[in-house]
């Protein structure tokens, strides 16, 4: 009886801290918007709608690591600082989108071009959307039913759907990726809360070298030398490190408590 009120209680106390913090939303995305990144640092005073971006659209098909480290893109809304320019040279959006690449036997639409006549801004408006009633060509939900589920986040369980081979992820793009020796992957770790009744957290590092490789986390997130290097606490999490880096903005979100607190303390 104790425990588990014990650990509603810190539900609680968490869930209030995150609703409690300033700028996060008031409402949980839905399904489809959850990873969804809006990058509006030049569009909205050129006259162009601001960039939405859906990670749920591109994770399905490449690896974090190929956008986070090979193309170069920021793990923090409009910090990348992409220009129209960048894209047009076959930089950052337009590594892929270049009317060029091919993708599952289509080519992949062209991004920015200087050549902006009015009747076009249909095409630039795939990207530059944010706001705008824009028909996606993606569709969401046909995607995910064929996949499984989970509750929060994306309503998909994307760690399973990769490991049972539902997704094939592209982790290298020629010309862009460079060849490197793998790594020897650590072995899967627990790490303990402190706090009693809070069960342990089990870390994978093999189901996330699959997204992330290592470079993602080692040595900007986490040092990674020696366990136990980083300290961090959950209330740092819930503010977007370590951890939350990346749960809560793209994997899965952190009122998931028991996905990460699995370990049942003996
Ligand atoms: C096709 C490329 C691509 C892939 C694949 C990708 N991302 Fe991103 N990600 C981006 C871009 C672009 C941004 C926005 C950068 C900017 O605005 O400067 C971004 C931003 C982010 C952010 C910051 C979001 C915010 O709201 O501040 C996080 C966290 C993130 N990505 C995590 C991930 C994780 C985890 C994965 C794999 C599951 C992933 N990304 C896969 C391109 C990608
Ligand atoms: C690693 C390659 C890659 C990168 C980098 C990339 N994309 Fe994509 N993107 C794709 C592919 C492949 C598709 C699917 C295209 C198709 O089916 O025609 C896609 C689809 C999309 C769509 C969906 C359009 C629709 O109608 O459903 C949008 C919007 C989009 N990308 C925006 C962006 C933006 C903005 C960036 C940069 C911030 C970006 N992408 C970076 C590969 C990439
Ligand atoms: C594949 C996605 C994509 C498409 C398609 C696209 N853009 Fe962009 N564009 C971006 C991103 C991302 C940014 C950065 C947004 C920001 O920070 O406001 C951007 C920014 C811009 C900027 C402002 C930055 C600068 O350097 O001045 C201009 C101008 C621009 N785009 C023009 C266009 C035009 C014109 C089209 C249609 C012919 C187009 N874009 C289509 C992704 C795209
Ligand atoms: C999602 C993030 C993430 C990824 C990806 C990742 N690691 Fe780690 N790694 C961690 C965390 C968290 C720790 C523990 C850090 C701490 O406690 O200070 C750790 C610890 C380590 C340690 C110390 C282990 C020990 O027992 O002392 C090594 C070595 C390491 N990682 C290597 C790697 C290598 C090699 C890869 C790629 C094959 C990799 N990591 C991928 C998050 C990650
Ligand atoms: C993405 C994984 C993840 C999720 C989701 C998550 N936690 Fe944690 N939690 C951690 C990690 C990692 C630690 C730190 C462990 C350590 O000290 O090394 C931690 C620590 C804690 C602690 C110990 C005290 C402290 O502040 O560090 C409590 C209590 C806690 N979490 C409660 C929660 C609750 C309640 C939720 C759901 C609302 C939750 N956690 C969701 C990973 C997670
Ligand atoms: C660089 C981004 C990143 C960081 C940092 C990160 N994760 Fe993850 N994690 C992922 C991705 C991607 C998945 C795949 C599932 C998803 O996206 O929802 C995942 C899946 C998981 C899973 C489900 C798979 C499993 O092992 O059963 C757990 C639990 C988890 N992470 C815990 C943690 C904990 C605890 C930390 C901090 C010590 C952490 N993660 C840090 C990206 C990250």
């Amino acid at each position: 009886m104790r425990k588990p009120a014990f650990i509603l209680c810190l539900i609680m106390f968490f869930a209030v801290a995150v609703w409690a913090q300033p700028g996060t939303k008031k409402k949980r995305p839905l399904a489809h918007d959850y990873g969804k990144v809006v990058i509006n640092n030049y569009s909205k005073n050129i006259g162009l709608a601001p960039v939405a971006f859906d990670h749920w659209v591109h994770r399905a098909k490449f690896t974090c690591r190929l956008c986070h480290v090979d193309i170069g893109f920021a793990m923090k809304a409009g910090a990348t600082d992409i220009k129209a320019i960048d894209n047009v040279k076959g930089y950052y959006c337009g590594t892929c989108h270049n009317g060029k690449t091919v993708y599952d036997g289509r080519k992949v639409f062209e991004s920015c071009s200087r050549k902006f006549i009015g009747d076009d801004k249909g095409v630039c408006e795939r990207c530059h959307s944010e706001g705008r009633h824009v028909k996606k060509e993606a569709d969401f939900y046909a995607f995910s039913e064929k996949l499984p589920k989970e509750r929060f986040g994306n309503g998909i369980d994307w760690e399973k759907a990769e490991a049972e081979g539902l997704l094939k992820l592209v982790d290298f793009i020629e010309g862009v990726s460079i060849k490197r020796q793998s790594l020897k992957i650590q072995k899967d770790f627990a790490l303990n809360p402190k706090v009693n009744e809070m069960p342990d957290i089990i870390f994978s590092h093999k189901k996330h070298t699959v997204w992330n490789g290592c470079e993602v986390c080692h040595p900007e997130i986490f040092v990674g030398v020696k366990k136990g290097t980083t300290r961090y606490s959950m209330v740092e999490i819930f503010d977007g490190k370590y951890c939350g880096v990346c749960h809560g903005k793209v994997s899965f979100p952190l009122i998931d408590c028991q996905r990460c607190h699995t370990k049942q303390p003996q």
